[in-house]
């Protein structure tokens, strides 16, 4: 419903991880970031829509799920 793989835009309500990746390939720290702001949520990076926060995913889920972003 909000993110797809590839692409600019991937719908109403997200950003693609490529484009997410692009911004952050190339700087160690964003892993650490970009795991708070999933789990809290965040708003502003790329445009007025917000992302929710997403409770569910686990700091063990998270550890793999970035880094996989991060390689798109
Ligand atoms: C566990 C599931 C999710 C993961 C792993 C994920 C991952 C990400 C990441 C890594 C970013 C970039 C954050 C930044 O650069 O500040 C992002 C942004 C965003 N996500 Fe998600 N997301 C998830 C669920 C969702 C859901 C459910 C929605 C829609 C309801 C959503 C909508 C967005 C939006 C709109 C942004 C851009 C926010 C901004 O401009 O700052 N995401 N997401």
């Amino acid at each position: 419903m909000c993110h797809s793989a590839r692409g600019a835009a991937s719908s109403v309500n997200g950003v693609s991880f490529q484009v997410i990746a692009d911004r952050y390939r190339t700087s160690p720290a964003a892993a650490g970031v970009l795991e708070s702001r999933v789990k809290l949520g965040s708003v502003g990076t790329f445009g007025s829509v917000p992302m929710p926060a997403n409770p569910q995913i686990t700091d063990a889920e998270l550890a793999i799920v970035i880094p996989w972003i991060l390689r798109h």
